[in-house]
This record gives structure tokens, C-alpha cells and sequence, in this order.
């Protein structure tokens, strides 16, 4: 049914607001027919034109002036004029705590135009939450390209899934302090569809074989969300709330809060709970790796029984926490690297601790919970180098008595790879070892590669992504007696971390789509006859992008035409900490595949968390190296990684960049 009327108000008092949301909550909760429902119009529930000649609510974030001008408009004869901006995070800001409601999806749109003069700059629209005197900023809308000459549109989406005691909508620049307009910004909410009730539920469709699971955050537990989770699933797995960057971000100072709902709501709604993670090489902060005074921690003997002291702790504070409402963890992830000869992936841990870390993480996780299932999980465990050197690992550990129940498969897979006689090998591999196996992360990407990015999932790569989730349910139900759950990264694709990974653009690679309706996908599961059937493949579709040959270093001649240039851009900056990107182009006439990129921080920088790579730092020099999907460097081409770091007195640009030991230019 269509909502034959909107909500459309100016600034609208917060009550009034809930009031409009509920109607039409409540229209659109008609009984379904047939999947899927159709859209209401959106509701637009704040609208500030300035045409009133007032700043309708905006404010300056700090000393900053804002002020309704005449000298351009986007509509009407009105903007607001922002002056006197001494750093890019100051702008105008609206307060929303009470127009915005937990758990509904909001479009945020707003015209920005630089003041005449003004030289070009970029643009960001955010969302400032404020819980307990600590804030936290949610990107909206990234760098948009601006000028004095047009208006530029800002637009996105945002879900507040948080309890927040502020929270306000703010625009920003990237780099400048450049005068600017804003004009004609709106909030809106699109009603969502009712969650489908007369489709099968794919935890009952999926009873015999094994149980089903989905990642989740704040946002899954709440309004249509949780109802689509409990009606589908059968186990949850907390998709950041257990990792260690937010359980103990600083040494002795435990956050449970997100954790403790999540798990809460499991225990409540009789979901099972898989814990992820206990020990990884991210998302771990770095005080870990650090000592007190902040000097990276080394392989000496001291150091490392510091390291592992550490470990024992946090294993026993959070295992400990949730006792038997956790009864499968992750205790190690992403521990292989197939291109080191002894498959052991050189992160912090391994470099201090050599294997000691997951000696003492599964022994001390079994003391903690004796009952739960403790997993080794990695990505890529279908790439043959990588699952042999984790079936060594894991017949290595077990071997001396480490307790190491099962591996854990994470299936971060696309439309095209893996093909299904390579994850039958996966699953066959593990067979001999007597260990339990789960996929633990599955996501179907229909991206196949990083330059390809559409707006909207095109028909085509749907349906071959409903054969992809058709074909590889049907190859685990054979394998029912090996596998003891199958968990989903997510819940539908309006939440997925493949939004964002490897680069920013839209995915859609779950079983429930952007508005919670079954998808294709879910059918290629649950009932196959309702996708069209596989057309004959004339070539095998099978590519592994991970696999890059290791060149040897010195057998490459290097030419005065063997270039790069690295661009280096700090994205955001706070007082003690940023966050920046860097872009190296390889301008040379040939392929750096397995690159290294190296710089210095003039200014005792220190980097807490990189992605899209790997990184080293050694006081002030950096390397970074790449993560198994951006290896290939061709000529011609570039790969950019971002991360977050700590500055102290100032923040210079670094220096000396390098790639694979070249020189690179700058800029
Ligand atoms: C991802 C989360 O989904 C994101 O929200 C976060 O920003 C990065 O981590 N392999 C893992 C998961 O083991 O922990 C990762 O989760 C996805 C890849």
C-alpha cells in the first residue's frame, strides 16, 4: 500500500515528529500479500529554507558566525552564511536529539556553495553523538568537491543506533577555512515495509542441517530489524561489540555497554551467541603492543611475558563476563599468512610472542568457559595455499594439546569466486583433522572486482548472486555433518561493512535487501524454483584474485622510468589524533605486485589502526604492505590505504615515501 499523504512539517517539534512517524508506522502495517511490499513516499520531518529569515535552529559549532544571507540562494531569495571559521571541523550544526528517532533510517540532504572568492575545497556533511561527555562523529556525506561558482548536494543516510544525550547534524570542510552557504537542508525518513511474514523462515527451512546466524550491531536489535532476526535466525555474532578496540580500548578500562545489550538481547529472544573475537592483528588497540612510556614492545623475554600477561587478562575479564551466553568464540582470527613460508602471519603478536599468544589465548579460554567451542577463523581459507598452511597450523597446535575445537571459514566471497569445487575442498581439507568447521562470516559481494561500483545492484548480478547463495547452501547442507552453523555477515544489506570495504560504494551482498524484503538470494535458499534457473556457463567463472606471485627483489631491474607518486591527505584532525589517506600511483612501466610502501613522521605520529593494508611502525618509519585483495600494483595503477594516528605538538605531512624502494614524488 501506498501512504497517499506525507509528513511534511518545518522544523517540527520532536513530539510531533514521533507522532507523524507512528501514523504512518501504523498505515503501513496493512496485511501483505505477496513479497515484496512497495515503498511509501518519505516523510520529510525537518525542512530549513531560510527564506524565513531566521537560521531555523542552525548554530555555529564553536566561535564561528552563522547568519541568513541574500548574496546567493539555492532556492528562494535565502541561504545561511557561515564566516569566520578558523579550522575546517567548525560549520553550521542543528541539533537533533529531538527530531531523530533510535532505529529508523534517515536520508539527510543539504546544498553547500563556497562564499564568493572563496577557493575551492571539499565538503563533508556528519553527525556529532554525545553520550556521557564523550562525542563520537558518524560520516554522513564524505568529501564532496565545492566552489564559490555552483551548489553542491550533499546526501545520505543515517541510523542512529545508539542511547545519546546529544546528538547534531553538522557540515565541515576538508582542509580550508573558506566562508560558506548552506541552503535548503531536509530530513526525511522513508516508512519502512512491514517485515514479510508469510515467507518461510530460513532458521525452520535450515533445522535439519544446521543452525543460521547473522552478525550484528546496536541497529539489528531493534524495531524491524530485531523482528526480521528473530523470525530468520537462530545465533547472532556481535560484529564489533566483543573485539578488543572496544571491550578494553585503554589497559584496566572495561566497556561493556554494547556488548552486554547485544548479548542481552541474544539470551533474551533465545538466540545462541558466537564471541568474535578474542585475538587479532586489528582492531586491537595499541596500548597492547606498547609500554607504559609508549616504546613498542619487543620479543624480548620481559616484553613478552608483558604481552601475554595482557592477553591472559583480557581473555579472563571478557570470557569471564559472559559465561555460558557465549558458548562459541573466535579465540583466534586471521592468524595466516600463506606467503610466509611457515604460513604464520607477521602481526605484533607473532613478532613478540612467536606462537605463544595462541597457546596461551585457547588455554586460557578453555579455564575461562571449559564448555564453549574455541575456533581459529581466517578469510580466504579456500585459496589453497592458505588452507593447507592453516590445516598445518591447526594440526600443529592440536598436536601439543593447544584446544582447538574448530576452524571457522568466513566466506567473504563475490558473485564470481570462489568456485564450488574449491569450497568443497575447504570443507574436505579439515575433515581428516576431527574438528568442527562453521562458516562464520558470509557475504555474497556483487562486486567482482575494486573499480566496478553501481548505484543500484543491476538485475543480473542479483540473480547469479541467488545461484552463488543456492549452490553454496546446497554444497554445506551436504556437508551437514561437519559443519555446526553457518552465520551471515549481517542482517540485510541496508547495514554492511562491504559499504566500505574494500572502498566506498553501495554492496548488496545479503539475503534481505536495503528495506528488509527477502531478496533472490534468499530464495536461491530457501526455495530455488523461484529464481530463474543458472544459464550454462560457456567458461569457468572461476578467478582467485588473492593468489599474486612473490617477485623477487633483486631480479627486477629498475629504470629511470620506474616511478611512483604518493598523495597524502589528512581526512580529519582532532586535538591528539587523525585520520588521513594515502594514495600511491604506480607512474612507472612496471607491476609492483606484493608492494611495500615506507615514509617517515616528522613529528612522533604514531599510527593506532590502518586498513586496506598491513602496517609496521618503527618509531618514526612506516611500512605498509598489502592485505590479500590489493596486492597487484600494475603500471598505471594505484592502491590507497587509510588510518587512524596520534599527534602530540604538531602534525607534519611525512616524508620519504617509498615504494618497493623507490623514491616517490609528492603530491
Ligand atoms: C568488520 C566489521 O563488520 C566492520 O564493522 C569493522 O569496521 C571492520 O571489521 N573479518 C572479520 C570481521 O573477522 O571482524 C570483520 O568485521 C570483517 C572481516
Amino acid at each position: 500500500m501506498r501512504a497517499a499523504w506525507t509528513c511534511r512539517h518545518r522544523l517540527l517539534p520532536g513530539l510531533l515528529a514521533l507522532a507523524c512517524l507512528a501514523t504512518v508506522a501504523v498505515a503501513a502495517a496493512v496485511p501483505l500479500t505477496s513479497p515484496p511490499a512497495r515503498a511509501a513516499d518519505p516523510v520529510v520531518v525537518l525542512d530549513a529554507t531560510f527564506e524565513d529569515g531566521t537560521t531555523q535552529g542552525f548554530r555555529p559549532r564553536a566561535g564561528e558566525t552563522v547568519a541568513v544571507s541574500t548574496a546567493v540562494a539555492h532556492g528562494g531569495t535565502r541561504s545561511l552564511l557561515v564566516s569566520g571559521r578558523t579550522a575546517s571541523w567548525q560549520g553550521p550544526a542543528l541539533d537533533l536529539l529531538d527530531e531523530m528517532v533510535k532505529g529508523t533510517r534517515y536520508t539527510l540532504t543539504v546544498w553547500v556553495r563556497l562564499a564568493a572568492g572563496q577557493s575551492p575545497d571539499q565538503v563533508r556533511l556528519s553527525v556529532q553523538r554525545d553520550s556521557g561527555g564523550t562525542s563520537a562523529y558518524d560520516q554522513v556525506v564524505g568529501d564532496t568537491a565545492v566552489t564559490a561558482d555552483a551548489w553542491a548536494r550533499l546526501t545520505g543516510t543515517y541510523v542512529l543506533a545508539h542511547d545519546v544525550d546529544g546528538l547534531s547534524a553538522y557540515v565541515e570542510t576538508a582542509g580550508g577555512t573558506a566562508d560558506l552557504h548552506i541552503d535548503d537542508f531536509t530530513m526525511a525518513y522513508q516508512p519502512t515495509k512491514p517485515v514479510q511474514t508469510d515467507i518461510p523462515a530460513l532458521r525452520e527451512v535450515l533445522a535439519a542441517d544446521f543452525p543460521i546466524g547473522a552478525a550484528i550491531g546496536n541497529r539489528q536489535i531493534i524495531g524491524d530489524q530485531a523482528t526480521l532476526l528473530r523470525r530468520h535466525f537462530d545465533t547472532v555474532t556481535p560484529g564489533n561489540a566483543l573485539k578488543w578496540d572496544a571491550t578494553q580500548p585503554t589497559e584496566g578500562a572495561f566497556r561493556w555497554a554494547d556488548a552486554d545489550t547485544q548479548v542481552g538481547f541474544a539470551t533474551d529472544n533465545g538466540l545462541a551467541v558466537r564471541g568474535h573475537t578474542l585475538v587479532w592483528h586489528q582492531q586491537t588497540p595499541a596500548w597492547v603492543f606498547t609500554d607504559t612510556d609508549g616504546t613498542p614492545l619487543t620479543s624480548d623475554p620481559a616484553d613478552k611475558a608483558l604481552l601475554l600477561s595482557r592477553l591472559e587478562a583480557h581473555i579472563r575479564a571478557v570470557v569471564g563476563r559472559y559465561g555460558d551466553a557465549i558458548g562459541v568464540w573466535d579465540v583466534a582470527n586471521e592468524v595466516i599468512d600463506e606467503n610466509q613460508s611457515d604460513g604464520l602471519r607477521r602481526s605484533r603478536w607473532y613478532e613478540i610472542s612467536g606462537l605463544d599468544y595462541l597457546r596461551t589465548a585457547f588455554r586460557v579460554a578453555r579455564e575461562v568457559a571449559p564448555t564453549a567451542r574455541l575456533y581459529i577463523n581466517d578469510y580466504n581459507t579456500n585459496v589453497p595455499a592458505k588452507r593447507d598452511k592453516l590445516r598445518d597450523l591447526v594440526t600443529r597446535l592440536r598436536a601439543e594439546g593447544v584446544p582447538v575445537d574448530g576452524v571457522g571459514h568466513q566466506m567473504h566471497v563475490n558473485v564470481q569466486w570462489p568456485s564450488i569445487a574449491e569450497t568443497e575442498a575447504m570443507l574436505q581439507a579439515f575433515v581428516p583433522l576431527g574438528v568442527e568447521q562453521q562458516v562464520t562470516e558470509m557475504d555474497v559481494s556483487i562486486y567482482v572486482d575494486n573499480s566496478e561500483s553501481f548505484p543500484t545492484p543491476p538485475a543480473d548480478r542479483l540473480l547469479t548472486q541467488a545461484h552463488r547463495y543456492r549452490d553454496l547452501f546446497a554444497l554445506y547442507r551436504r556437508y551437514a555433518d561437519e559443519l555446526t552453523s553457518v552465520t551471515l555477515w549481517g542482517l540485510a544489506d541496508d547495514d554492511t561493512w562491504l559499504d566500505t570495504f574494500p572502498v566506498a560504494r553501495k554492496d548488496a551482498p545479503l539475503l534481505f535487501d536495503t528495506e528488509l524484503q527477502a531478496k533472490s538470494a534468499y530464495w536461491g535458499i530457501v526455495d530455488p524454483t523461484r529464481i530463474d534457473p543458472t544459464p550454462t556457463p560457456t567458461v569457468s567463472p572461476t578467478v582467485s584474485p588473492t593468489v599474486s606471485p612473490t617477485a623477487s627483489p633483486t631480479a627486477t631491474p629498475t629504470t629511470g622510468l620506474d616511478t611512483c607518486r604518493a598523495t597524502y591527505t589528512v581526512t580529519n584532525q582532532w586535538p591528539g589524533g587523525f585520520q588521513a589517506s594515502v594514495r600511491i600511483t604506480n607512474t612507472g612501466g612496471r607491476a609492483h605486485d606484493g608492494w611495500t610502501v615506507r615514509w617517515r613522521f616528522p613529528d612522533g605520529q604514531r599510527i593506532s589502526q590502518l586498513w586496506n593494508g598491513t602496517v609496521r611502525q618503527d618509531g618514526a618509519d612506516v611500512s605498509v604492505t598489502p592485505t590479500s585483495w590489493n596486492s597487484a600494483l600494475p603500471a598505471g595503477g594505484a592502491v590507497e590505504f587509510g588510518f587512524l594516528a596520534t599527534w602530540k605538538t604538531s602534525n607534519n605531512r611525512p616524508v620519504g615515501f617509498t615504494l618497493d624502494g623507490l623514491t616517490c614524488t609528492t603530491g
